[in-house]
Formats: C-alpha cells, structure tokens, sequence
C-alpha cells in the first residue's frame, strides 16, 4: 500500500502527515521540551545582551578611556558568561535527553509493530530491509529530532533577536539586510527538495546493501562451495557505487548550501559597511551603534549558515522518518474482531467448506474448493507432490492468513469469528525448517510453555528423542544456542522443536514435515511418543515418507490445490491411484 512512496521523495501533503506523527512521539515530553525552550529564550537573551553592550562598551573604554567601564566589565562579563556555559549545557542535555527518549518510543514502538503485523507483510518486505530502516534510517531520525529543535530553535530563535536588534539600531540599515532573506529562503527549498530525493533514494540503497551483506552471510557455505564469490562482490560493487552516486548528490546540494549563503550575508556585510561608514561621517550614526550593529549582524551569521546546514539534516531525517513511518503504518492483513468468540475449551474438530486461496504476489489459486473434516482425535495426514498447498493449509489454521473464498470452522466456529491469539494457544507447530532461538536449550523449548518445570521440559525432550544429545552438550539444557542454533544438525533441530510442541500439549498439533530429517528408526520412535503423551488430540501431519503416514486415520491426496483422493492407507492403496503410485515408488 505504501510501495509507491519508495523511491520518491515525499510531497507535501505527506510531509505533513510525516510531521505529525513525528511530533506525536515529541509530546510526551512537553514538560522537558518547555524546559528547553525557555533556556533557549535565555540563552538568545544573553546573547543579545552581550551583542547591545558591546558598542557602548568599546567606546566607553577604548575611546573615552572610562577605568569605571572597565571594572565593570572585568566583574561583570565573566559572571554572563557563567550563567551562558550553564544555560547552554542545560539546553544541551535537555534536548538530548528528549531526542533519546523519542526515538526510544519509535524504536520500542516498531519492534512491538512488527509483531503485530501478518504474515503477509514479511512476504512483502525483506528482513534486511527492516534491519536497515530500523538502524540507519532511525539513526537519522535521532539526529534530527535531537538537534534540529536543539540548534534549528537556538539559531532560529537567535537570528530573530538579532534582527530585531537591527532593527532597533537602526531600522534603515537593517531593512537592507533582510532583504535578502527570501532569497535565502528560496534557495533553502530548492535545495531541500533536492537533498530530500537523493537522501530518499540514497536510504533505498543502504537497505539493498545490508540485504547483500545478509545474503552473503546467511548463504556462506552455498557461495564458496559453487565459487559464487566473485559473482556476489560484483553484485555488492554495483549497489556501493549507486549509493556513492546518490549519496554525493545529497552532499553536492548540501555542500552549495553552506557557502552560498555565507557568499550572499558577506556581500550584504559590505553593503552594510559602507552605508553605516557614510552615515558616520555624515553624523547620523554613532560609532558605538555602528558596533552593536556589526556585531548583531556578524552574530546572526553563523546560526544563518547554520539554518542551511539544519536543513539538509532535516531533510535526510525526514527521508529517513518516511521509511520507518511507512513500517509503523502498516496494518496487518489478518484482522480480528473486537468481538471474537471465547474458546477455552476446544475440541480440536476442524472443518474447511470450499476454502479457496491465492497469495497476493500470485495470480494463480494455490488452494481450490478445499472442503474436508477432521474430528477431535483424529490423525489426518496431507499428502501430495511438492508445491500442492499442503504448508499452505497448516499455516491457514494457524489463520496466518485468511481464505479469500469459502470458509474455516474450528469447533463448528468460523475461524473469522475467533482471536488469534486464543486460536494459536491451542496449537502446536513443528514447521519444515526449524527456528531456533538465540537462547539456552531450555528456553528454546519452553516457547511452547513458558514457566514449565526442568522435569517436563526432559520428558518432552525424552519423547523426542532429543534427551540423550542434549545431555551429551557441555552445559545439558542450559547450553546456548548460537545463531540460528548453527551447533546442532539438522536432525538435532527438529528434535527440539518436536519437544517445543510436546510441552505445550496443544489440542490441535500441526507437524508439517517434522520429521523429515530423522532417521526411520528415531522417527518412529518419536510418533509413538507423540501418540502416547498426545493421545486424543487432534494431529494434522504432512509428509512425504509415506511410512509416516501409513497410521492415519484420514489422508488426504493433494494435487495442485485440490483434493484428489481421501481414504486411510488400505483404502487408498485398493484405490490404486495417485497414492498407490506414489506408495509403490517409495517401497
Ligand atoms: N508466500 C508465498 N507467496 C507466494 N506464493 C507462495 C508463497 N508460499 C507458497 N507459495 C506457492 O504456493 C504453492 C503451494 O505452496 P506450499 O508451500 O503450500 O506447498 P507444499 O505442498 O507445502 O510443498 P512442499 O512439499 O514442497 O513443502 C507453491 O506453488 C508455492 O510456490
Ligand atoms: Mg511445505
């Protein structure tokens, strides 16, 4: 829904909406933000202050040589400048404190999004995508929410105060010197909307080369085992040069901004000079205001240059606030109702009538007219060549995702009508590959049941053939798993995630391929432990040995999406059709 935002820069209309929401994570700290701000007001003051006072002073010591202005001075300065070194550290802290705090909020509130968010949004969106906007793109963000109010309002503020001063020394004079500053003000938006684009682009391009780094990473063994080197670092090459090219036309409009307006306030310094140096010697100026002006104006310099720079940070933090907001305004595919219905108890009985389903990126129906029964207690097994659908229907009734024709009842309910949340808790999922956790073993196999007990977490370790490994590890279960639990085999893995689902003794236990990495002999040890400590809950299992599906009380036949035979072992094989054929290969 939000593609389209991707490689352009955001309009204005969006750039509201962009600033909103932004502000929205500022207001929490109104309080500290007030803070700030009247330091800000002081800090602007006493600058002001200094700026006034100092013609007077020059020509009170320096020309009419007053000892009496000079005692003064020595007392009186350092005591400003003690009361600014402090102000200015608080205003300092103030904001940091707040830019942290934000971006602790936004941060905290996109880990929390994504979790909310369906399946179909991690079909859509890489990971290392979300990594990048997550780090990079936020990182921006915090920059700019941390020193654009800090120094955007000190500088703003600043400049404000000094104009106004120049105005009050002589407004004639100071009418020169704002004139320019539409002129300013124009090239400033000129070259925002520039900065805007290729910071925009340029941050694409970051998540393209964190999604090479992750590829290569992930796929190390693939990569040196077919000599893919070469070939992924001049993938990576293409990708690195883009982002110089974009990054250095961010940096081209960034780096004009700073001198050209430098260029345009030393030209209107020159202006000033001259017509103040005339108004003195025509005597309609004195040399103590002609100081204060000069030095109001030199004064308003810097935070001007200043202005420009903010505004190309500006521009990349909001580049960078679009990428993120786009995740934040995600909104999951799976809706549940505000009125779902309770299902404490469960009996596991689970029905498709006409489920018809498609993926959104595919045109073609990858599940048609699917209508089935499975009772409490049964074991019904899903059969069929690879591609068939058969992932496809066990992660539909984890309701990840929703049929777009027909429908799903659990217990006689529509699976529309039922929270996510009170679904999932009663099932059980071994998945064809395994996810492991970057935690100890006994964590990893407590997801299914958090808090469980050292001795339930054996007999489930026990009933999937899992005990004996784990023992053998250096620290038994308290062993941590490294990245993607790199330390174990493949067969290991799956052990643990059949313990996972064990322990949390779900009413409906889903196993789509669990055991497809288990020797014959473990493996049937493992579904006789399942049987034993599962007995009577309702079991929907996939596989491809058909040996592990010859127990079944129902297999179904899959092919492309539809059902084509449905009967148990015997039945199927007096058939003698798709899964004769396919039994017969096997044997
Ligand atoms: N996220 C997805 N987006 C688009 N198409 C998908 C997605 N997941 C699966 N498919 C497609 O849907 C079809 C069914 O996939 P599914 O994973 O259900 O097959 P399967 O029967 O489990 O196969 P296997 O035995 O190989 O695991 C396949 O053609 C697959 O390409
Ligand atoms: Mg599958």
């Amino acid at each position: 829904m939000t593609e389209h935002h991707h490689r352009q820069a955001p309009d204005k209309a969006r750039m509201k909406v962009l600033a909103k929401a932004l502000i929205k994570y500022l207001r929490p700290y109104k309080a500290r933000l007030l803070q700030a701000a009247v330091s800000m007001i002081v800090l602007a003051a006493i600058k002001n202050a200094v700026i006034y006072i100092s013609g007077p002073v020059i020509q009170g010591v320096f020309v009419n040589k007053d000892m009496h202005m000079l005692r003064l001075i020595v007392i009186g300065l350092p005591l400003l400048f003690t009361l600014r070194m402090l102000v200015e550290y608080a205003n300092g802290y103030l904001m940091s404190w707040v830019g942290q705090r934000a971006v602790q909020d936004i941060r905290g509130d996109l880990f929390e999004h994504i979790h909310r968010l369906s399946l179909e949004f991690y079909w859509r969106k890489r990971s290392s995508d979300v990594m990048s906007r997550v780090i990079n793109d936020l990182n921006n963000v915090q920059s700019t929410v941390q020193f654009i109010p800090l120094y955007g309002i000190r500088d703003v503020l600043t400049v404000v105060a000094c104009v106004a001063l120049l105005f009050y020394i002589n407004w004639k004079l100071a009418l020169i010197a704002v004139l320019v500053l539409p002129a300013i003000a124009a090239l400033l938006g000129v070259l925002g909307k520039k900065m805007r684009k290729a910071s925009a682009e340029s941050n694409v391009i970051v998540g393209e080369i964190s999604h090479r780094f992750q590829e290569s990473l992930q796929g190390i063994t693939v990569v040196k085992a077919f000599n893919y080197e070469d070939q992924a670092i001049a993938r990576f090459k293409l990708s690195n040069d883009a982002y110089f090219s974009k990054m250095m036309r961010y940096l081209r409009a960034t780096a004009m901004s700073g001198p050209v307006m430098e260029f345009i306030s030393g030209m209107v310094l020159i202006a000033i000079i001259y017509l103040s140096g005339r108004a003195i010697f025509d005597g309609t100026m004195t040399t103590a205001h002609f100081f204060s002006f000069i030095a109001a104006y030199v004064t308003a310099y810097v935070p001007l240059k200043n202005i420009g720079n903010m505004n190309s940070k500006l521009q990349q933090g909001m580049a960078a606030w679009e990428r993120i907001y786009q995740i934040l305004e995600e909104r999951p595919a799976v809706v549940v109702k505000t009125e779902t219905k309770n299902i404490d108890q469960l009996a596991g009985r689970i029905e498709f009538k006409g489920v018809g389903y498609k993926y959104p990126s595919r045109d073609t129906q990858v599940l048609k007219d699917l209508s089935f029964t499975i009772n409490p207690g049964e074991v019904a097994a899903f059969v069929g060549p690879s591609g068939s659908g058969k992932t496809t229907i066990v992660h539909m009734l984890l309701r990840f995702f929703d049929p777009v024709s027909g429908r799903i009842e659990v217990d006689g309910h529509d699976m529309l009508d039922l929270d996510t949340t009170d679904l999932r808790a009663h099932m059980g999922l071994v998945t064809q590959d395994t996810i492991l956790f970057d935690d100890s073993v006994y964590k990893n196999i407590t997801i299914g049941r958090p808090g469980a007990s050292m001795d339930e977490v054996i007999e489930a370790a026990k009933a999937a053939d899992a005990h004996a490994f784990i023992e053998a590890m250096p620290q038994g279960y308290e062993t941590v798993l490294g990245e993607r639990g790199v330390k174990l085999s493949g067969g290991q893995r799956q052990r643990l995630a059949i313990a996972r689902a064990i322990i949390k003794k779900p009413k409906i236990l889903l196993l789509d391929e669990a055991t497809s990495n288990l020797d014959t002999a473990s493996e049937q040890a493992v579904q006789g432990a399942i049987e034993r400590i599962l007995g009577g809950r309702t079991v929907v299992m996939v596989a491809h040995r058909l040996s592990t599906v010859k127990n079944a009380d129902k297999i179904f036949v899959l092919k492309k999406g539809e059902l084509a035979e449905t009967g148990t072992h015997e039945e199927l094989l007096r058939l003698g059709g798709i899964y004769k054929g396919l039994y017969e290969a096997q044997t």
